[in-house]
């Protein structure tokens, strides 16, 4: 018999702009947890831009820095942790995730996602001459990872208010039933 998941914590994965941060604040508001966005964790410990160390010492010292630091959070509860887009990459990362935390993925179209960063200049995967089909190229390696989340929920037509709400009844749901297992992903499809 498969042994329950414990759900001490909300783990936020998706790419780049689909709105982590800003359904995670609402989300901490809402069920009274600490809100962490691991990139922001992971620029203040270093004393740099996340464009600095991409920079400075390349990609995988950045990946290195994201996996010591979501290790950390193995031992913690009632954190809304926001992750960065690229940390599904590493299939050690959402192991990690999935001892302590509900894996929810913000899924978004490529033509939403570039809406959304175009006049963002921070992000240095999207540095290049064509971000919308680096986006494309990205999300589609990243898919099967991303759909490993416990949950996945469309956001190109809910709000981050709605988002945030659905979540947070899943997560109650999960977490009061007796066997407290999402073993295969859930589905949402965006009601507008
Ligand atoms: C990245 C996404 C960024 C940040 C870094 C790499 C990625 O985070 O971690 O620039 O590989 O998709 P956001 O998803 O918060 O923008």
């Amino acid at each position: 018999m498969q042994s329950p998941r414990p759900y001490h914590n909300i783990a936020l994965v998706g790419f780049m702009g689909v709105g982590k941060s800003t359904v995670g604040q609402i989300l901490a508001g809402m069920l009274d947890f600490e809100f962490v966005d691991t990139d922001r964790v992971i620029e203040t410990r270093e004393g740099r831009r996340i464009s600095e160390i991409f920079a400075q010492e390349g990609e995988t010292r950045f990946r290195d820095l994201e996996t010591n630091l979501i290790r950390e959070y193995e031992t913690q509860q009632g954190l809304i942790l926001s992750t960065g887009g690229g940390l599904v990459v590493r299939p050690e990362n959402l192991a990690s995730l999935r001892t302590h935390a509900l894996i929810v993925c913000l899924w978004a179209s490529p033509a939403v996602i570039y809406e959304r960063v175009r006049y963002q200049g921070h992000r240095p995967l999207l540095q290049t001459p064509d971000p919308q089909g680096r986006i494309a190229e990205l999300l589609e390696q990243r898919k099967p990872a991303y759909q490993q989340a416990d949950i996945l929920v469309g956001v190109d037509f809910r709000s981050p208010q709605e988002t945030a709400q659905y979540i947070t009844n899943s997560f109650r749901l999960l977490r009061h039933s007796p066997r407290r297992s999402a073993s295969s992903p859930t589905q949402s499809v965006p009601h507008r």
